[in-house]
């Protein structure tokens, strides 16, 4: 059976490296997908394309404030949920419990239960606020991965660099892949 994963899309620049999350593990794992409005309005500014293009690479679809969809309780059973972009808001929903919407409340339940919860923070400079709930959540158990790509690997274009990034988030998921030139300098 595929792996269930919940790939959350929050208010953030960076919507991009969502597109792509949903690209490659379109046919991998069942994902189901959440996107808040804020994203849905970055989405367009960022990509110029209409969010319900992103609903076409999930298997399926919940609105933000739908607490009736079955990812609102721990008893319906997932592998991971990922934040990408995700807000400091929301980072500020999830490190303080405050489920007022479908994305916190997922992501609360991965805590909860124990499960696996990758968040992708994006800000610039960060505030001792934005630090600490991000200790706060690395501490219970959260990934926390900030959109940071390397450059040892010599990427040539945006592309190489986003897949550098949606690679690391394939491989803490465990699923194989090559969307980036892995460091092996000492083996040539
Ligand atoms: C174009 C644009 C870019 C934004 N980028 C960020 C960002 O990188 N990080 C962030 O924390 N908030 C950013 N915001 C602000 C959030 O969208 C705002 O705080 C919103 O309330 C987040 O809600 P959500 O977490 O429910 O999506 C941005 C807003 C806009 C319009």
């Amino acid at each position: 059976m595929k792996k269930k994963v919940v790939v959350c899309i929050t208010g953030a620049s960076g919507v991009i490296y969502a597109k792509r999350l949903l690209e490659v593990l379109k046919n991998n794992v069942n994902v189901s997908l959440i996107i808040s409005n804020s994203a849905k309005k970055i989405i367009t500014e960022e990509l110029n394309i209409d969010w319900r293009e992103l609903k076409k690479l999930a298997d399926n679809y919940y609105e933000n404030n739908d607490f009736f969809s079955p990812l609102a309780s721990g008893s319906n059973k997932f592998y991971a949920v990922v934040v990408i972009p995700c807000s400091m808001k929301t980072l500020s929903a999830i490190a303080n419990g405050y489920s007022s919407n479908l994305i916190v409340r997922v992501c609360d339940i991965a805590l909860k239960e124990r499960r696996k919860l990758i968040l992708l923070p994006r800000e610039m400079p960060l505030n001792s606020i934005h630090l600490e709930n991000m200790l706060k959540l690395s501490n219970l158990g959260a990934i926390i991965m900030p959109p940071c790509p390397a450059f040892y690997y010599k990427p040539k274009n945006l592309d190489d660099i986003i897949n550098f990034i949606v690679g690391r988030i394939l491989d803490i998921l465990e699923i194989e892949n090559n969307l980036f030139k892995r460091w092996n300098k000492e083996e040539g």
